[in-house]
């Protein structure tokens, strides 16, 4: 700014300089404009990822054979934002959450489709009714004992993993989203009073190189 005020001073003090002085107004008009742009496209900022509702109705292991699946019946309400305030987003892959007990997924499902725009500074909510009487997940020894742990507490850790990709605008790469969710839910039958459920802040993966 100080090179800027001598500039100025400069070229302004006579007025029959005013072709110097019009340079001065364009330079710094350039300059503002750049400042601008670097400050709403120079620099991404990474989407959040929260849970902030979700209940669990029920939650059945059957280990017969030949194959172990879940029946469940789960209700969450997933939130994503857009901190950006010039920049959208817009999905170069479908936007995905996958159900996880001890790390393994026993279903998915589609929030947002490819090619799908998040416009900047908005937030997303998605509501997601879920439920099966029976879906295959491989949990194997080891995910069996931990169902019997978790079900003698009637608590049960359930990961709720978020999986895209997006670009944003007049950015070339395509970044992924990778956000984890765990979350502890008491069972609730359907009689029951609600269960209160804290706000849960989904972990999100490194970003990628330039992105
Ligand atoms: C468990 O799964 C088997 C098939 O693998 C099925 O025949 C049986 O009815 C299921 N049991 C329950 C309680 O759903
Ligand atoms: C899940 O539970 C709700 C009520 O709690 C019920 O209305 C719904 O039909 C259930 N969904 C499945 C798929 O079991
Ligand atoms: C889970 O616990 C319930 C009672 O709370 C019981 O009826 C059921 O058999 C248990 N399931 C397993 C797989 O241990």
């Amino acid at each position: 700014m100080g090179k800027l005020g001598d500039c100025w001073d400069e070229c302004c003090y006579k007025w029959d300089e005013w072709k110097y002085c019009l340079a001065c107004l364009g330079i710094a008009a350039g300059a503002a404009l750049l400042a601008a742009l670097l400050a709403a496209f120079g620099f991404v900022r990474h989407v959040s990822v929260s849970v902030d509702e979700a209940s669990l109705a029920r939650f059945e292991l059957n280990a017969s054979s030949p194959v172990t699946s879940l029946a469940y019946n789960l209700s969450l309400t997933l939130v994503v934002r857009n901190p950006n305030w010039a920049m959208a987003l817009r999905n170069t892959k479908p936007l995905e959450a996958a159900l996880k007990f001890d790390d393994q997924a026993f279903d998915r499902f589609e929030l947002a489709g490819k090619g799908d725009r998040h416009p900047p500074g908005k937030t997303r909510v998605y509501h997601l009714a879920a439920g099966a009487a029976a879906r295959f997940a491989a949990l194997g020894n080891a995910g069996e004992a931990e169902f019997r742990r978790e079900n003698a507490t009637g608590t049960f850790e359930v990961e709720v993993a978020v999986a895209g990709e997006v670009r944003y605008t007049a950015r070339y790469t395509k970044c992924k989203v990778e956000a984890s969710c765990p979350l502890r839910l008491q069972l609730a039958p359907r009689a029951a009073a609600a269960v209160v459920f804290q706000r849960v802040k989904c972990k999100l993966a490194k970003p990628e190189k330039n992105c």
